[in-house]
């Protein structure tokens, strides 16, 4: 018999990964995907055969490859649809006119999206929160998860095994032909993760910590959480949910980061002076000039940082575009309790300043030192003026967090 390429991997004696794995992809949306990503979708053996999730459009012949490996595809009865977002509904419409499963599941929002995106001719059901279908041995019970982080988000919990299978939440982007975290190195592991939270997960914080306590009020063990992006976590799963309900509650550093874009090397000098001023402040820096670092990483950094101090020269009466577009996205993050402050060379007219500032207010940072702009090149005063702006940063990261650390 001829082996297919792609093979399914065991989860549980019960469930089976059969997604796919995206090594090429490097923009989700605004997001850097450095180390590219996977879609994951599920198999589950009872006697009644369920598929959880799909694919990115153009992975569907890898997950039904994978799927056969373990099945013939048409003997699915049912799919589970826990998140109508396109990297894991793209291929349902196909994937169900090949199958041809008898019964398609999703939240009540879930059927709304999946109707509002494609043409499926087959009837989508409603399941509500805490409805359990017996999959013939085992029992698969839903779980409303709305807005964490669409409004058709769902997790599903199959007592056989004690597997959640959470979509996007406790996932991370990274491809890799690891399937279980236990089998990633710690560093990247934590890096992507932490990634992952702070650029996907963040805005929606509160819904967070709601689903870990609905989760908690289930009253059942946790051996596997089954995410729809990057590892699954078979061993030590209360150390992803710790660490989202740390996360959640956004815990904030005597830590600060520098953001700036520079045209000709005057804004990145008042950078160094006001690295300088932290640094002597007892603060500890990273440095970030936007021509090397992306926002999505910007974003990963201010998961705990307390201080966020952005430069930018002015061009043409505005902020250099990257930091535009930065303070754009930070400001969709919702970031709770970060301060922060401006700086920036200019040429003759140094709005830039200003609009960081406000830019800032908007995204409810607390500017806390007065900006400091500076024509031209940056000599002695004027560097001593930043070195003195990140001293006063630095004092006021440690009035907050020398008394609470
Ligand atoms: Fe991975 Fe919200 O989709």
């Amino acid at each position: 018999m001829m082996r297919n390429v792609h093979q399914a991997i065991k989860v549980t004696d019960d469930v089976f990964w059969v997604g796919a794995i995206d090594w090429q992809v490097r923009d989700f949306h605004g997001y850097l995907t450095h180390r590219g990503t996977t879609y994951n979708a599920y198999l589950v053996l009872g006697k009644h055969p369920t598929l959880i999730d799909t694919v990115k459009l153009g992975f569907g012949g890898e997950m039904l490859s994978r799927i056969a490996s373990v099945m013939d595809p048409s003997d699915i009865e049912l799919v589970v649809s826990n998140h109508a977002e396109v990297d894991h509904s793209g291929e349902l419409a196909t994937t169900l006119d090949i199958i041809k499963p008898d019964r398609v599941l999703a939240s009540a929002k879930g059927v709304e999206a999946l109707g509002q995106h494609f043409d499926i001719p087959q009837p989508i059901e409603a399941v509500a929160d805490g409805d359990t279908l017996d999959l013939g041995g085992m029992g698969l019970t839903f779980a409303m998860t709305p807005m964490l982080h669409w409004p058709d988000s769902m997790v599903s919990y199959l007592d056989k095994g004690a597997v959640l299978f959470s979509q996007d939440a406790f996932g991370m982007h990274l491809a890799g032909v690891e399937r279980f975290a236990d089998q990633v190195p710690d560093a990247i592991l934590l890096e992507e993760a932490a990634k992952y939270f702070a650029n996907i997960v963040l805005p929606f914080a509160p819904n967070v910590l709601r689903a870990i306590d609905k989760l908690d009020g289930l009253g059942v063990p946790l051996n596997v959480i089954a995410p729809d992006h990057g590892p699954v976590w078979r061993a030590e799963t209360g150390r992803i949910v710790g660490l989202y309900a740390n996360w959640a509650k956004q815990p904030r550093s005597k830590s600060a980061a520098i953001v700036y874009d520079s045209m000709w090397g005057s804004t990145a000098r008042m950078a160094r002076a006001v690295e300088e001023g932290l640094r002597q402040g007892g603060v500890p820096v990273t440095v970030m000039p936007l021509e090397a670092c992306h926002r999505s990483d910007v974003a990963t950094q201010l998961l705990e940082a307390g201080a966020l101090v952005v430069g930018s020269a002015t061009l043409n009466g505005m902020l250099l575009p990257r930091m535009a577009d930065v303070l754009t996205y930070v400001r969709g993050l919702r970031p709770k309790g970060l301060i922060g402050a401006a700086f920036g060379s200019y040429g003759w007219s140094g709005e830039a300043v200003k609009q960081m500032e406000q830019m800032l207010e908007e995204a409810k940072v607390e500017v806390v030192a007065t900006g400091v702009r500076h024509r031209y090149v940056p000599r002695e005063d004027a560097l001593r003026a930043c070195h003195e702006l990140g001293g006063a940063v630095a004092s006021r990261l440690r009035e907050t967090y020398d008394r609470t650390e």
